[in-house]
C-alpha cells in the first residue's frame, strides 16, 4: 500500500518511526529554507516539513511545484513538536507525485470559497473532499448501518423486491413510464404491495432497503425522483400503533447510533444532535387541525395537511410540547390509499400515520387491509380496477394475518437529523427535475 496511516492514526507512540502517507495537496508554503505541505486524506491533515538540511535536494525542489489537489505520496520520520500547528509533523524522505491536478479547479474543496449548489453537484467528486461534505456521508452511511443492525436485532428478515413493475401504488401521477420489451412497465415507487404479499409467507417481519423513484411534479428541497427508501412490514400486529412504537425505535436507535459513532463528524459540521425526547407524541389528525386553526390556518377536514400547515406544526410542537419528532395519524380514509384499514365502527377516518420530524414528513405507514373483499371495494372506492391487482389481491385469499408497516425516506430522515436545508446535500448524485448528470 502506498499509506501505512492515515493522519488521525498518527500518535505520539510513532515519534520518530518511519511512516507512508498520501492523499491531496491541500496548501503549500514556501519559506525560502524551510517547505511546508499540508496533505488532506479521508481522517483529516498532516504537515509535511521540509527543512533544507534536512531532506533531499531533489525533494526541495519538488515541492513549489506541487498544484493544489495533487495526489501525493509521501514516506518520512513522524516527528512530534509543538512548533507544528496540528502537533506533529513529517520530514520527508522520499516524496512522489502520484496524479497531477489541473488548474484552476473547478471549485475550492476546502470550502473557503464558496461554490453554488449547482457547481458543487457538477462536481461532486472533487465537493465530497471538503470535509464537511465527506462528514455528511460518513453519516449516511452510519445511519444505513444503525438501520439494519436494529432491524436484524428485531428479528426482521432482509428482502429485495423488483424494481421494475406493472402496476402503480401510490398513485398514478409519480410515475416513470418505460418499456420493457413489448409491454409497458413502470420503475416501482415503492415495495409496498410485494412487502404486503410476504406478509402471506410467514416470513413475518420483513424490511427492505431500496432506492423509490417518483416523477414529482415539482423541483422542491425535500423531494427528489431517486430516494432511498426505508421499508419495514409486519404481521400479526393488533394495531398500528404497535407500527409506529416500532418506527420511533428505529429511529431514536439511529439517532442514537450517528450521535455515539459520529462525534468527529457532527463537530466538523458543527451541529449539536439531541437525543430524541420520547414518547413521540401521538395527535391525531383532527387535532392537527385544530392546532393548525388556532393558528390562523383553515383545512378542510379530508385534505392533506399541506407543505405550510406541516411547518407550523412543527414550530408549535416545538414550542409547546419540546419535541422535534411526532407523529399525526388516524388520518381521513380519503386521504390516504387503498391498502389502509378503516377503523370499522368509523370508517371516515383510518389507520394510517405519518411521522413528522421538525414540520417534514419523514414516513408513513399503517395498518393495512388483510380482508380480501374490503380490500377489494377500498380499490375501486379509489377509481381503481381490481383486475390490475390481481397477483397481489390472490396472496389475500389463502390465508393473510393483520399487518402493517411504513417507509421511511432515508434522505428525509438524515436532512432532518442534520438540520439541512436541501435534501440534495444528502445524496451524492441527486436526481431531480433538471438533473440526471452526473
Ligand atoms: P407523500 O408523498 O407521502 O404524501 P411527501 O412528503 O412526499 O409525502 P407530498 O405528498 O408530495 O409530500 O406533499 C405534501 C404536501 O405538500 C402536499 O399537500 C403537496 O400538495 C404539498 N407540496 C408538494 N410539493 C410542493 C411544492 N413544491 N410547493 C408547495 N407545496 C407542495
Ligand atoms: P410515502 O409515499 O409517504 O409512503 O413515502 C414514504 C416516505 O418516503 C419518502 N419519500 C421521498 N423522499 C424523497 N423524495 C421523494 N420524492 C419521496 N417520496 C417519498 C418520504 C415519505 O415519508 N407505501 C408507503 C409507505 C407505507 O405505507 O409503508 C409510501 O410509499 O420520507
Amino acid at each position: 500500500m502506498l499509506r501505512t496511516h492515515y493522519s488521525s492514526e498518527i500518535t505520539e507512540e510513532l515519534n520518530g518511526k518511519r511512516v507512508k502517507v498520501a492523499g491531496w495537496v491541500q496548501e503549500v508554503k514556501d519559506l525560502g529554507g524551510i517547505k511546508f505541505v499540508w496533505i488532506r486524506d479521508r481522517e483529516g491533515i498532516v504537515q509535511v516539513t521540509a527543512p533544507k538540511k534536512r531532506v533531499s535536494q531533489e525533494i526541495f525542489k519538488l515541492i513549489p511545484k506541487l498544484n493544489s489537489e495533487d495526489v501525493v505520496a509521501v514516506e518520512g520520520i513522524v516527528n512530534f513538536t509543538p512548533k507544528a500547528k496540528l502537533g506533529f509533523e513529517i520530514i520527508p524522505e522520499k516524496f512522489e507525485i502520484i496524479s497531477r491536478a489541473q488548474t484552476p479547479l473547478p471549485l475550492d474543496p476546502t470550502g473557503k470559497v464558496k461554490a453554488e449548489l449547482d457547481t458543487r453537484l457538477d462536481n461532486r467528486f472533487m465537493d465530497v473532499r471538503n470535509p464537511k461534505v465527506m462528514a455528511i456521508f460518513k453519516i449516511r452511511s452510519n445511519v444505513f448501518r444503525a438501520v439494519r443492525e436494529f432491524f436484524y436485532n428485531e428479528g426482521f428478515i432482509e428482502i429485495h423486491t423488483p424494481k421494475i413493475i406493472a402496476t402503480a401504488t401510490e398513485g398514478g401521477t409519480e410515475l416513470f413510464p418505460m418499456r420493457y420489451f413489448e409491454n409497458d412497465a413502470f420503475l416501482a415507487q415503492s415495495p409496498q404491495l410485494y412487502k404486503q404479499m410476504m406478509m402471506a409467507t410467514g416470513l413475518d417481519k420483513v424490511f427492505e432497503i431500496a432506492p423509490i423513484f417518483r416523477a414529482e411534479e415539482h423541483n422542491t428541497t425535500r423531494h427528489l425522483n431517486e430516494a432511498w427508501s426505508i421499508d419495514a412490514e409486519m404481521a400479526f400486529i393488533e394495531n398500528e400503533e404497535e407500527v409506529m412504537d416500532l418506527l420511533e425505535k428505529l429511529v431514536v436507535y439511529t439517532i442514537k447510533y450517528v450521535r455515539e459513532n459520529n462525534e468527529k463528524e457532527l463537530k466538523i459540521l458543527e451541529f449539536e444532535l439531541e437525543e430524541p425526547k420520547q414518547p413521540f407524541p401521538k395527535i391525531t389528525y383532527d387535532k392537527a387541525l385544530e392546532i393548525l386553526a388556532d393558528l390562523g390556518k383553515e383545512i378542510p377536514w379530508g385534505e392533506d395537511i399541506d407543505t405550510e400547515g406541516e411547518k407550523l406544526l412543527g414550530k408549535y410542537m416545538k414550542e409547546n410540547e419540546g419535541v422535534d419528532l411526532y407523529f399525526i395519524y388516524r388520518y381521513p380514509s380519503e386521504a390516504k390509499p387503498f391498502y389502509i384499514m378503516k377503523y370499522d365502527d368509523k370508517p371516515e377516518i383510518c389507520r394510517a400515520f405519518d411521522l413528522e420530524y421538525r414540520g417534514i414528513e419523514i414516513s408513513s405507514g399503517g395498518q393495512r387491509e388483510h380482508r380480501h373483499d374490503i380490500l377489494v371495494e377500498q380499490i375501486k372506492e379509489k377509481g381503481l380496477n381490481p383486475e390490475s391487482f390481481e397477483f397481489y389481491l390472490k396472496a389475500f385469499r389463502y390465508g393473510m394475518p393483520p399487518h402493517g408497516g411504513f417507509g421511511l425516506g432515508a434522505e428525509r430522515l438524515i436532512m432532518r437529523m442534520l438540520d439541512i436545508g436541501n435534501i440534495r446535500e444528502v445524496i451524492l448524485f441527486p436526481r431531480d427535475r433538471r438533473r440526471l448528470v452526473p
